[in-house]
């Protein structure tokens, strides 16, 4: 596997008839999927993410982020915001997904930093679990700062050294955001609303972040993910994200009228 920012990673990628083996609730309206697919299991990285079919379902597969691995099985968060992430959570145990991945570059943790902190808003948890394990594996000491609207809206499931909550009501945690509630530490990674990103590139422009787009393909055909870049141009979420050191994206050029646009 190589990996870095100079180049594209070269990655396995697997395609795998998924049964679903197990749906918890782990906040209000968020839900953990759980899907048999060993090889991704084995091979995926934090911050990667898996593009998911099933029949009848939607054209274009819907891409979810690997939340947690145990054993030959892999793990995504949702929540139902339209037609697709609504028929994924009635899907039953045994049902089946076509399941494409590992897919994108997760992120860099390097082996320098000896302190990290993961700051995610609300379905921004999705990468963290194996963010949080790879950098504990690392030996950083991690701490991770999860922001919510509300107490309802807080996964309940953390992992890390220290856990710092932050609700927008102050019904759990530090009133205020997820940014403003953490840390300083020697590598920032955060995972959010795109909003929520712009403000954790003001104050670290050298988080990694990993960036909310519409994607088709996942695969880098189709071009359906970009993302503007800072220095001009535009890159592929899919392939060379979705984890971008915070300050090189434009935040303000993402399109004003899709819904995660900073500006929407
Ligand atoms: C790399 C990546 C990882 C992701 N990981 C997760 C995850 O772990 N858990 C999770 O729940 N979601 C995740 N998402 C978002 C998820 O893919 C979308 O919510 C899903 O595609 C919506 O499909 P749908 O058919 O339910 O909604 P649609 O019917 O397609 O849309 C319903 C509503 O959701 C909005 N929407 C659709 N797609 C997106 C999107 N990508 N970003 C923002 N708004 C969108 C639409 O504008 C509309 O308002 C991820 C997205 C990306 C790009
Ligand atoms: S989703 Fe098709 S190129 Fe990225």
């Amino acid at each position: 596997m190589e990996r870095g920012w100079g180049g594209e990673a070269r990655l396995l990628v697997f395609l795998v008839d998924a049964r679903i083996a197990g749906k918890r609730r782990v906040a209000r309206e968020m839900w953990v999927l759980a899907m048999d697919a060993p090889e991704i299991a084995a091979s995926v990285r934090a911050g990667q993410f898996v593009n998911l079919g099933w029949t009848p379902g939607p054209l274009l597969r819907r891409p979810f982020s690997v939340y947690r691995v145990d054993d030959d099985r892999i793990e995504i968060v949702l929540k139902a915001v339209g037609a697709g992430t609504a028929q994924l959570l009635d899907m039953d145990r045994g049902d089946r997904v076509s399941c494409l991945g590992p897919l994108g570059r997760g992120f860099d943790l390097g082996a320098g930093p000896r302190s990290i902190v993961l700051v995610s808003g609300g379905l921004g948890v999705a990468p963290m679990p194996l963010a949080a394990r790879e950098a504990t594996a690392l030996g950083m000491r991690v701490t991770w700062v999860h922001g919510a609207r509300s107490r309802e809206e807080l996964c309940t499931e953390s992992g890390g050294d220290e856990v710092i909550w932050a609700t927008d009501d102050g019904s759990q945690g530090l009133a205020g955001t997820a940014v403003a509630a953490a840390p300083d530490a020697d590598l920032v990674l955060a995972c959010g609303p795109n909003p929520m990103l712009a403000a954790a590139a003001d104050r670290w422009p050298d988080a990694l972040v990993a960036v909310e787009t519409y994607m088709g393909c996942g695969t880098g055909v189709c071009l359906g993910c970009a993302v503007p870049l800072k220095r001009g141009g535009y890159d592929r979420a899919c392939k060379e994200g979705p984890v971008y050191r915070a300050a090189d994206i434009d935040w303000t050029a993402l399109p004003a009228h899709l819904p995660y646009a900073v500006t929407a």
